[in-house]
């Protein structure tokens, strides 16, 4: 049997430093809730899914903005020490690094705000110019999101290399925070997307989540969606498969589709056929909701 190998794993994404608040309730308009208690942490959607894909093992690099400030010395440095390669992680002289304010209720439920920041000053120059410094390979994955602008992601679409007989480099977009669906490059390449509940329905209105899951699935090539405790649907080809969470003790669901995605990718960039790494995705996000904060449990791939 003749073996490949590993791909590396790009993310294009948001750095943020997290203030996470631990609140009785969740607010709703109009009202204020007194925290219980308060945290920091390091999140933001693409340097969570760097560093869950690192932590599988797949050799991952960052495209992405920060402000040249403390926040962003602090999570550039906790970057490299996750072993992210973030030769391509640009310190934005008048934009602050992101920020979020993460509330967190006793069930894990959470509600997020973010300030963009320098992630809203990436551009699609960067983007175009990290992905041809590293020569994407067929067997690369690129993960790209929505907490940054939109021309990044369709910067990053148009660099990908026109697929071959047996495919090319794949490119998962991860629909949060729900936005348009991206197009196809200028190559024809289409995202795996990867959305969850709630996001499914938004974008497609559609009424269920296996109609979603369809409906994206017929707008990409396959989507992933994902159902929290219920575990996730993958749509392949055409065909449902529906993979079951493990049950597990709920602390704070924040992240946990980073690290979802982060995983899926990181089995993907490995070889992995899609429902084998959904399936790892599914133990991962699972790991990742039993610790406070969007890092509080990254797994490594012996922990699942
Ligand atoms: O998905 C969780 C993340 O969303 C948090 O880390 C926060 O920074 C926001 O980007």
């Amino acid at each position: 049997m003749k073996l490949l190998p590993a791909g590396r794993v790009v993310v294009i994404g948001s750095v943020n430093t997290d203030r996470i608040l631990r609140c009785p309730v969740l607010p709703a308009p109009g009202e204020t809730v007194l925290a219980t208690d308060a945290a920091r942490g390091f999140g933001g959607k693409g340097a969570n899914q760097a560093v869950a894909s690192a932590r599988m093992g797949a050799a991952t690099h960052l495209v992405a903005a920060i402000g040249r400030d403390a926040e962003g010395e602090a999570a550039l440095a906790d970057l490299r020490g996750a072993q992210v390669e973030t030769g391509a992680v640009h310190a934005h002289p008048d934009a602050p690094t992101g920020q979020a304010i993460v509330m967190v209720d006793p069930g894990g439920e959470n509600s997020i705000v973010v300030l963009p920041g320098a992630n809203a000053r990436l551009t699609p120059d960067q983007v175009t110019a990290a992905l041809a410094r590293l020569h994407l390979l067929p067997v690369d994955v690129v993960l790209t999101s929505n907490e940054v602008p939109a021309e990044c992601v369709r910067a990053a679409a148009a660099a990908l290399p026109a697929a071959g007989p047996r495919g090319g480099t794949r490119w998962l977009h991860n629909t949060a925070p729900a936005a348009e669906l991206p197009g196809p490059g200028p190559t024809g390449r289409r995202p795996l997307l990867v959305a969850n509940a709630v996001e499914a329905r938004q974008l497609t209105g559609a009424a269920t989540a296996v109609e979603a899951a369809h409906a994206l699935a017929r707008q990409g090539e396959g989507a992933v969606v994902t159902l929290g405790g219920d575990g996730a649907l993958v749509v392949s080809d055409g065909a449902l498969t529906r993979l079951p969470a493990p049950a597990v003790r709920v602390v704070d669901t924040t992240g946990a589709g980073d690290v979802f995605c982060g995983a899926l990718a990181a089995r993907l960039a490995r070889g992995a056929d899609l429902p084998a790494a959904a399936a790892t995705a599914v133990a991962a996000g699972a790991f990742a909701v039993t610790a406070l904060g969007a890092r509080g449990a990254l797994p490594r791939p012996e922990d699942l």
